[in-house]
């Protein structure tokens, strides 16, 4: 049986591959490690974690004598490093924060790795390491910057981070290969384009456009809406960090990248045709309309339109373009990207209009807020 500790598994991403790998694997430890900021949510993964094969911990990927203890209690095989300030909007508002968990955080888990894994030295003094463990970092394309019209990131395109979140990701990376030169640490890092499905935190793009779309509020897309992203559904992303972990070779970067280059624009018109369309076939969608009360309790489709569509103040720095090739781990370890995106985006919308308690429940808290804050700005 194989123990992961998997950091940010009540995030997106995360929680989703939780849910993957429970699913696939019978004889498996999860042990779930994640401080529940405003972007993790325990409900997500409260089924997973009633089942004995997975356990909890609320706390911080930089708290070094908990990443102590977790080592010395469960023994870990590998670690899926998934936490992480993950909203670049963010980060150019706090760019501190991002730095002191994506980079100091990552070391903290390196170190915590290296104090419980290594055993002994070798002939030239590098450390030997236990039989079979590995520290899988989840990354980002945005490492590699921005793309003009042409060309696709590939694992040797140079780093050229342009964020403050990117920065950090980059920071991540940087720190997990000095570990893997200096200390000869096995080590393996994904850098995958942007994720899209069931739990996504209503901040991104497509699932903030959907809950704008449903409360009848304008749909801000930044700039002139040409900007590119490279969309992957993030069962896809679970799978091929599953593949990397068991399979992929020590020390090597993957990219993971859909296939699926679209303008914002395009998928901000497509995410209001698909809701319009989902709810001219199906009544009960019609009826996520009636419970929000936007229309007197008159169900109405009729502003689901093209005009809700609001072009607001660009990002500071926005990436033009993100494209993903993503051949390497196709070629090494027979990884695609199985779900087309016309099936994802109908399969995406219809869970986020089959589960309002969710959406509601992770944009309680601080959520309005944030959204008041940062959209007044624009
Ligand atoms: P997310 O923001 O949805 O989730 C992040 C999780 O990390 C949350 O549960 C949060 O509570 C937890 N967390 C944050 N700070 C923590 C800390 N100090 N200690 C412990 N837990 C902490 O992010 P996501 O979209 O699920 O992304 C997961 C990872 O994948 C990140 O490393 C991100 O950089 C990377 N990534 C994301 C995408 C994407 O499209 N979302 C694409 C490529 C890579
Ligand atoms: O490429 C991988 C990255 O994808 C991950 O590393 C990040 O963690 C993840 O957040 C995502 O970053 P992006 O900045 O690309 O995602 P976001 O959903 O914030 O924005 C997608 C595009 O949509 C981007 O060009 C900005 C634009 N946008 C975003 C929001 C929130 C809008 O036009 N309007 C919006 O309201």
């Amino acid at each position: 049986m194989k123990t992961y500790l998997v950091t940010g598994g009540a995030g997106f991403i995360g929680a989703n591959f939780v849910k993957y790998m429970l699913n696939k694997y019978s004889d498996i430890q999860l042990v779930v490690l994640d401080a529940l900021t405003y972007a993790g949510n325990l409900g997500t993964i409260i089924k997973e974690v009633e089942d004995p094969r997975c356990v909890f911990v609320k706390g911080d990927i930089c708290d070094a004598k908990l990443a102590d203890e977790l080592f010395a209690k469960y023994n870990f095989n590998y670690v899926a490093n998934f936490a992480a300030e993950s909203h670049v909007d963010r980060s150019i508002e706090n760019p501190q924060l991002f730095l002191i968990t994506n980079i100091l955080g990552t070391q903290n888990l390196l170190d915590a790795a290296r104090k419980h894994w290594v055993t002994g030295k070798d002939a030239n003094g590098y450390p030997t390491w236990k039989e079979g463990v590995k520290f899988h970092q989840v990354s980002t394309d945005e490492v590699y910057g921005s793309l003009g019209a042409e060309g696709y990131f590939t694992e040797t395109t140079p780093l050229d981070p342009r964020s403050p979140y990117s920065a950090s990701k980059t920071g991540s990376d940087l720190i997990v290969n000095a570990y893997a030169e200096t200390y000869k640490m096995p080590v393996t890092i994904t850098r995958c384009s942007n994720n899209y499905g069931p739990y996504h935190f209503p901040e991104k793009l497509i699932p903030l456009i959907i809950k704008n779309i449903l409360e009848g509020k304008s749909l801000p897309v930044y700039g002139d809406g040409t900007n590119v992203r490279d969309w992957l559904y993030v069962e896809d992303h679970c799978k091929a960090i599953d593949m990397v972990i068991n399979n992929g070779r020590i020390g090597q970067v993957y990219n993971v990248g859909g296939h699926n280059e679209k303008q914002n624009i395009e998928i901000v018109k497509l995410t209001i045709s698909t809701i319009r369309q989902l709810m001219e076939e199906n009544k009960a969608y019609r009826e996520v309309l009636k419970k929000k009360e936007i229309v007197n309790g008159e169900i109405s489709i009729e502003w689901i339109n093209e005009s809700l569509i609001t072009f607001v103040k660009d990002r500071l720095g926005h990436d033009q373009r993100y494209a993903i090739d993503p051949t390497k781990i196709k070629d090494e370890l027979g990884w695609y990207p199985e779900t087309m995106f016309a099936e994802g985006i109908v399969k995406t919308i219809r869970w986020y209009l089959e589960n309002q308690g969710w959406v509601e429940e992770v944009a309680s808290g601080d959520y309005q807020k944030y959204y008041d804050e940062m959209y007044a700005k624009r």
